[in-house]
């Protein structure tokens, strides 16, 4: 029998049984980390290192049954089991329910960060000094205002647009304006892009809005917060000046913090992958918005409240559940790739929501989610699929009960979102070991066959 050995070094397989513990004799042998790999068609061994748990696929191409064959790959649709980096910026435990930004618990940063803080966190790996939040926090307000161009292109859009489609296109069209950012190896120019994009989303997504309902745009109040100043650009409307309740803007401040990252999931991996490619962060950025736009990501929150108003009343839940279980319809803002327990951005937002409701008055809605997760959490068929609400299952109702129109329910979360997807952006473009993502397939089409005319084909 052949052995073939990568740099740790060989091993011969023992007569165990695969996937069974070692006995106290070979226990006691320091454990190499490695993986031994036996190849039934040849018989050959391999051993391949191990690190952080993780094997590295290109070690399974000298896996060969012919030395022109090209090499064993592994086949994972959806990335179910596949890390495409390694990253310091987010840590999730989806069975014990963890979630810790730069390793901070996101519970601590939600109920003592603000977003801007959180967002400078997110990008620089340590929480800011006074005089660094100040200077970041300049910054930001600096750059709130749009080109006059980038309405005129936001006025083109129809006045039903959707305003998530109307926030990529525009986020898109950025990159237009400020050419400079295809330089992105220049750190200062990247920074420079990054002040732009986490100080312009709230205004594009606030002037979507404001065209949808053709009201003229209400430009950004330097004195008030990232959150305060949000609310200005939504609803500001004959008063001089808007003051935003502080009830809600403090919500908003921590639904964004909630919303700020949550590592590889399908946007983030969107601006990773396009990035790679080297182009221009606002046109990544369209990408990730576009992935975040979908009903199974993002756009779950506002398909959660369409589900609610669908279901109406308590008692017509469990036909509801019994639908799901039939699986005619999904239980939109439950499930989640990573958590297989309760995710513990639900829980903060459950709190938040008795906060926004004091100033606002009870969402009827509201009723209806409870009650449809304590029947699901008592089913059987949630419990043992280890279903559990997400982030998206309670944020729609708070952001309805503070006046957001559900189409605009994607936008906040892309706007929480920003800093995120820069800061995985970031990472990548530093990161020695990525390149262009450009997966492998198994390809299962025709072998190769000759043209045939189409007077000839049947
Ligand atoms: N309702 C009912 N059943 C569900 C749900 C749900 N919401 N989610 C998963 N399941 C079931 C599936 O039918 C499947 O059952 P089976 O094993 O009997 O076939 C099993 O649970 C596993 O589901 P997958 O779809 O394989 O899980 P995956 O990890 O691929 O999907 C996802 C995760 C997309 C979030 C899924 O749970 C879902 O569609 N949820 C509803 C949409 C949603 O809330 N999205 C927001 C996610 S959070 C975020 O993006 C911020």
């Amino acid at each position: 029998m052949a052995k073939h050995t990568l740099p740790m070094g060989g091993r011969r397989f023992s007569k165990r049984p695969i996937g069974s513990t070692p006995t106290p004799s070979e226990a006691t042998v320091a454990p190499k980390q490695t993986l031994s790999i036996t190849d039934n068609r040849t018989g050959k061994v391999y051993e391949v290192p191990i690190k952080d748990d993780t094997i590295h696929a290109t070690d399974l191409r000298q896996i060969k049954v012919n030395p022109e064959d090209f090499g064993l790959m592994s086949y994972d649709p959806a990335f179910n089991n596949t890390a495409s980096c390694r990253s310091a910026i987010t840590f999730i435990d989806g069975d014990k329910g963890i979630l810790r930004y730069r390793g901070y618990p996101i519970e601590q940063l939600a109920e003592k960060s603000t977003f801007l803080e959180t967002a400078y966190l997110l990008l620089h790996g340590e929480l800011p000094t006074k005089p660094q939040l100040g200077a970041w926090t300049d910054n930001i307000i600096h750059h709130r205002f749009i080109h006059e161009n980038v309405t005129k292109l936001l006025e083109g859009f129809r006045y039903d647009a959707h305003p998530m489609g109307m926030f990529i296109s525009t986020i898109a069209a950025l990159s237009t304006f400020y050419p400079e950012a295809n330089d992105i190896k220049s750190p200062e120019i990247r920074q420079r892009q990054i002040f732009r994009l986490v100080a312009k989303s709230p205004t594009v997504a606030a002037f979507a809005y404001r065209h949808g309902i053709g009201m003229p745009f209400a430009y950004p109040d330097d004195e008030l917060t990232y959150a305060g100043n949000f609310l200005n650009m939504m609803f500001k409307a004959t008063e001089t000046k808007y003051r935003p309740d502080p009830a809600l803007e403090h919500a908003l401040d921590v639904l964004f913090i909630l919303h700020a990252d949550h590592e590889q999931n399908c946007s983030a991996n969107a601006m990773r992958s396009v990035g790679s490619s080297h182009v221009d962060p606002y046109s990544a950025m369209a990408a990730a918005g576009a992935a975040l736009y979908g009903p199974l990501h993002g756009g779950a929150n506002e398909q959660v409240l369409r589900m609610l108003r669908e279901i109406g009343d308590k008692k017509r839940i469990p036909d509801y559940v019994k639908r799901v279980k039939a699986k005619e319809v999904l239980l939109m803002g439950f499930g989640h790739r990573v958590y297989k327990n309760y995710d513990p951005r639900a829980s903060i937002i459950k709190r938040v929501a008795q906060e926004v409701f004091e100033v606002t008055g009870k969402n009827p809605l509201i009723d209806i989610a409870l009650e449809l997760e304590r029947i699901a959490l008592s089913d059987d068929y949630f419990i043992s699929h280890k279903l559990y609400p997400n982030v998206d299952f309670y944020s729609g109702i708070i952001y309805e009960a503070m006046k957001f129109p559900v189409t605009m329910f994607p936008v906040l979360f892309a706007i929480g979102r920003t800093p995120g997807w820069l800061a995985q952006w970031q990472e990548l473009l530093n990161d020695p070991e990525q390149k262009i993502s450009r997966p492998r397939q198994v390809y299962i089409g025709s072998q190769e066959r000759d043209y045939v005319g189409i007077e000839k084909r049947r």
